[in-house]
């Protein structure tokens, strides 16, 4: 059974450069007619335009092409390079080692006062940093504010005490980099400030979450969409530099702003084609009728370990990394009824993302939004675990509203507290959280009453019922019964030895198609 396969088509092969290519994967395995499904790719050209033209034509914004359209886009472009690197402060191919300084502000009260603590803020962002290979922390600061819109964004006092820590730190022989400030984005006369102040390049959570993003991004998809989420950072830094008039220098030339646009109009337009492709592939599995599970959660929280323990899926690989999962990956699995069922990986959420990045990212997630049920992994051995629990719930209901789902709350979803492993007390945990589904992806315990849950609520969900039928052996009845059913067991009539019992999970609908075609002469139990 093929887990890693190549995805997309030529077009998108011939964007990328072949290192990039080596590397595309997409991991299914188990299930032989949906892998059939996701193996489909364009090796004929025919085909292949075929399918462009039906999506192209269906899609309104496309442009006509002038001369720089025309020309191939290219993601490993150095001119780019150079205009993302310099905004970023970072290489984009981050081979290089950074000793960071990480400064977490918080707004000490009043009405923008965040509800999350700022140590699990500051834990938060040396995770970030922890994410990447060749960083390290250096030292993690919080800074209480009173607003994070100031100019230089600390006060004058403030301010000397970080660069006297800073100056500290050099003194005492330890090597920094660069300074991470702990904040969606910096404008750039903030960012300017700072570096003058500090002599060194500093860096927000955007441009940090970029690098980790990029570390991660396997499939073609996620590395248009990563590439994507960099240019409003740059069209945003240039918009406060030509507003505050901060500096006589030329941010962007002309040309590079054109450059800009054109690689925009590029991306989005590839980013088209390969989510017409994903609706194909969600209108393939609907006519397959494969109940799908989509397993969201805080980053981290265990939804890839959760996914391993449910398939035994070796191919499957856990990282204690932020942002580990960037693509909606299916996996095939059965549950306890022996029925089939797609298992959805699906990208981390994390609070304070600006939303220019995450938005990028949503759509991967409208698969999620889409499925019979939703497992909802939380991290309960995370002390912030009700905050990230709070922060997935208020994502989730925004994304449901955003693909027109009327339904109001979330009633197909189960919360399941991951990592019990490492709680003492679950009587207590289950005492305050009693919808909490306790389990440990690590030892397994918990995972089989899980599973039995999710059956009960895709069984629900799908209209599907356990039952068993009397029929001739091997009459047309069963024959059409594996057809149309999901057959998960088939035994001798102990009463009758000219029919078998045909134990089935069976749609309603089919059901009826069932009795109209067979049921005189034949009797369901
Ligand atoms: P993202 O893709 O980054 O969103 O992460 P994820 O939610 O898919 O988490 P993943 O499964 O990659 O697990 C994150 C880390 O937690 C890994 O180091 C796992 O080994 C660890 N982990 C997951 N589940 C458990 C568990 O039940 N117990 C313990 N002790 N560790 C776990």
């Amino acid at each position: 059974m093929a887990s890693v396969i190549r995805r997309y088509s030529p077009f998108l092969c011939r964007i990328l450069r072949k290192s990039f290519h080596r590397d595309m994967r997409l991991v299914v395995s188990n299930l032989g007619n949906y892998n059939f499904d996701l193996r489909y790719k364009y090796t004929d050209a025919s085909k292949y335009k075929e399918f462009k033209g039906k999506y192209k034509n269906s899609r309104p914004d496309v442009v006509a092409s002038d001369s720089e359209d025309s020309r191939e886009l290219d993601l490993d472009d150095s001119e780019y390079d150079a205009i993302v690197n310099s905004a970023m402060r970072v290489q984009k191919r981050l081979q290089d080692e950074q000793h960071v300084f990480i400064i977490q502000p918080y707004v000490k009260w009043g009405p923008k006062k965040t509800s999350t603590k700022p140590e699990h803020q500051l834990k938060e962002a040396e995770a970030l940093v922890h994410s990447i290979p060749k960083w390290t922390v250096e030292c993690a600061l919080k800074v209480p504010l009173e607003s994070l819109e100031k100019r230089q964004l600390f006060g004058t006092g403030k301010l000397e005490e970080i660069k006297a820590s800073l100056k500290n730190l050099q003194a005492s022989g330890k090597l920094i980099t660069c300074v991470f400030i702990s904040k969606g984005t910096l404008s750039f006369g903030q960012k300017q400030l700072l570096e003058q102040h500090f002599k060194l390049p500093v860096m927000d959570r955007y441009s940090v979450v970029i690098q980790i993003l990029r570390l991660h991004a396997i499939s073609i998809e996620a590395k248009l969409q990563v590439a994507m989420a960099e240019i409003p950072y740059i069209w945003s830094l240039m918009k406060d530099q030509e507003a505050t008039r901060s500096s006589n220098r030329v941010y962007l030339t002309e040309s590079q702003k054109q450059m800009l646009r054109v690689r925009e109009r590029k991306l989005n337009n590839e980013l088209q084609e390969v989510r017409s492709r994903r609706d194909l592939l969600r209108n393939k599995r609907k006519q397959k009728a494969y109940p799908t599970v989509a397993v969201v959660g805080y980053t981290n929280a265990g939804k890839t370990s959760l996914i391993k323990a449910f398939t035994e899926e070796k191919s499957l690989e856990p990282k204690n990394q932020l942002f580990a999962t960037l693509d909606v990956t299916a996996h095939a699995g059965k549950l306890p009824c022996k029925l089939e069922v797609l298992f959805m990986d699906t990208v981390g959420f994390m609070a304070d993302i600006p939303t220019g990045l995450i938005e990028c990212f949503i759509a991967t997630l409208e698969d999620a939004m889409f499925a019979d049920v939703i497992v909802h992994v939380q991290d309960v051995s995370h002390e912030n675990f009700l905050e990230q629990k709070k922060h997935v719930e208020h994502t989730l209901a925004s994304l449901k509203k955003s693909v027109g789902h009327d339904e109001p709350g979330l009633s197909n979803v189960i919360d399941v507290g991951n990592k019990s492993d490492l709680v003492e007390d679950h009587s207590l945990l289950r005492k305050q959280h009693p919808n909490l589904q306790l389990v440990s992806s690590e030892t397994l315990h918990g995972v089989h009453d899980l599973l039995m849950e999710i059956e009960r609520k895709v069984l629900l969900t799908t209209g599907r019922q356990k039952i068993v039928i009397r029929v001739p052996m091997g009459g047309q009845e069963v024959a059409w019964l594996y057809k149309n059913s999901a057959v998960t067991e088939t035994i001798a009539d102990p009463q009758d030895s000219q029919r078998c019992l045909v134990s089935v999970i069976i749609t309603e609908a089919k059901l009826q198609q069932f009795r109209h075609r067979f049921v005189k002469g034949h009797r369901t139990s």
